[in-house]
């Protein structure tokens, strides 16, 4: 085996020719490196891309926690209280998401980046303030789709190279698209 082969290549060589045999070589290599944790050889490569991808997706949960929430106190009075309800139970979901990734993160030998002062910029949504609650339905669900979109790209790049990262995104993104769908129905009332 040649010692510059890495176990990405290695895994992709075993799937193109066909053969369903483990790289023994990453296996020894999983045996060292004891304070690397849950992280080994295969993720090498690949390691700091997604936790740049999975810091991203942290700022957007938590830009739509603070809409959500604003949303929520200063719809409460104007004609629908339960689309305001409806916003503070969708806040508390993006917290849960926002806890996933960061404990992901961490997992993987990187660092959650909860700074506020950069939040804004890394964040895929933006954060706004409208009056009236059919443009505070507008923008959630605009956020939302950013969201679906934005988990959706990154299950699609994550593919075979972190499989606990996708299938923890496969369920965020399910509960995205539930977001969206209820938002979306408050639009058409
Ligand atoms: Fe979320
Ligand atoms: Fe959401």
């Amino acid at each position: 085996m040649n010692d510059k082969t890495t176990p990405a290549d290695r895994t992709s060589k075993a799937v193109r020719s066909g053969q369903l045999e483990l790289d023994m070589t990453s296996i020894e290599a999983a045996k060292k490196h004891l304070a690397e944790g849950a992280v080994t050889p295969s993720y090498g490569p690949w390691r700091d891309s997604i936790v740049k991808l999975l810091n991203d997706a942290l700022a957007t949960e938590l830009v739509c926690v603070l809409r959500y929430k604003r949303h929520h106190f200063t719809a409460h009075g104007m004609s629908s209280p339960a689309i305001a309800e409806e916003f503070l139970v969708h806040a508390n979901e993006e917290i849960g998401h926002g806890d996933l990734l960061a404990r992901r993160i961490v997992q993987l030998g990187g660092s959650p980046d909860f700074s506020p002062d950069t939040l804004t910029r890394r964040s895929h949504a933006a954060y706004d303030e409208p009056s009236d609650l059919k443009a505070m339905v507008r923008s959630n669900l605009q956020a939302e789709r950013v969201a679906v979109e934005t988990y959706r790209q990154m299950i699609v790049l994550i593919a075979d190279k972190d499989p606990t990262t996708r299938s923890l995104l496969e369920g965020i993104l399910k509960d995205e698209e539930q977001h969206a769908d209820e938002l979306a129905d408050w639009l058409e009332d």
